[in-house]
This record gives C-alpha cells, structure tokens and sequence, in this order.
C-alpha cells in the first residue's frame, strides 16, 4: 500500500496555489481590512469630537396634523425670535417643498438655537460648513444649537429625499450684524430684505 503524504508536501499540479500561500495572502488582506476599520473608527471619533458633533439631546414630539392650528410652530410664531438672554431661536417648519420661512435672519456671534418640524414627511436641515446637521422627521422636534462667528449667507438645502421637488427645497439663513439685525422688522427677518 503506497506510503500517505502529508497534503503540503504533494508535489503539485501547475496552476495550483499552495496553501500556505493562500493562507498568507489571507492574513495579508484580512490585517489590510481591520487596519481599514480601525482608521475608519479613529476618523469618525476625532471628527465628531473635534467638529463637536453629537446625536440629538432631546426627544420632543409634536402633533404634527395641527401644527397650523396652535402651539410653538403656528405661522405667527416662525422665524427668529430674540430671548431675554440675548440668544436667538429659530423656529422652521420643513414641509413638501419649502421650509417655512423662505428665509431667516439671525445675529452674529449670539448663541443661536434651531427648532424645527416636519409637516409631512422626513426632510434633512444642514447649514455647509457649519456643525448645523439634523434630521427633521414629522411628530419630532428637532434642536440644534450653534453661534456664527461671522456675517453671511448660507444656502440650506433640504438633504434628505423627501419626494420628487426635493431637489427644488432650499432656504437661506443670513446671518447679519447684531446692530442690524435688531433695526429689522419681524417680516423683515423672514425676508432677509427680498421681495417674496
Ligand atoms: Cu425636503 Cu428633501
């Protein structure tokens, strides 16, 4: 009876990888893609510590069939208001295919708080370059805090598919002095000085 052989040791066919070398090579890739992980992980810690982003603090929910009839966001109570505190809250409804306001005005380098809701369906609230990123889904309210260091315009598109006039959903946050901001009238605001 022939003597059995120890599969490594077979002398092999050409073409046939051995498979110490395919073992190697996986260890290769599988040390490639844990690395990989690992850096992915390491970005996504530093940037949200360094970018100070963080997951929502509160959970608010809301009505949102009767949003219209009464409450924080009926239509007379959008747009910015100033608190006691010299702060300034922004309240926006986002709904098919507009937010409402077109536009808010908020001062510079006051803490600024934005609270919004959806009417409809879920929209998405990003102001570029700034750490300003939410979700706004309906019977929720989202609260986003922030300061804008300098005057200026932001384009604010809604960043969530929301149907098929998403594309045309956009706002403007402008962002004026505070000596400014305070000679403006409540419709002012919500027009940042545009005819609407
Ligand atoms: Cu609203 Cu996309």
């Amino acid at each position: 009876m022939a003597e059995q052989t120890h599969p490594m040791l077979r002398p092999l066919p050409d073409g046939i990888v051995p498979e110490e070398v395919v073992a190697r090579t996986e260890r290769r890739w599988l040390t490639l893609m844990v690395s990989m992980l690992i850096v992915m992980l390491v970005v996504v810690v530093l940037t949200s510590a360094l970018g100070a982003l963080h997951p929502a603090s509160n959970v608010e929910v809301i009505q949102p069939l009767t949003l219209h009839l009464g409450g924080e966001f009926v239509e007379s109570n959008l747009g910015t208001e100033i608190e006691p505190d010299g702060s300034a809250t922004v309240r926006l409804i986002a709904e098919q295919y507009a937010f409402v306001p077109h536009c808010v005005e908020v001062p510079a380098n006051r803490p600024v708080r934005f609270r919004l809701t959806s009417a409809d369906v879920v929209h998405g609230f990003l102001l570029p370059d700034t750490n300003v990123n939410t979700m706004v889904v309906p019977g929720f309210v989202a609260e986003v805090r922030t300061r804008f260091s300098h005057v200026g315009e932001y384009d604010m598109p809604c960043h969530e598919f929301c149907g098929l006039g998403h594309h045309a959903m956009w706002t403007h946050v402008i962002v004026t002095d505070p000596s400014t901001f305070a000679n403006h009238t409540l419709l002012e605001r919500t027009r940042c000085g545009r005819q609407q």
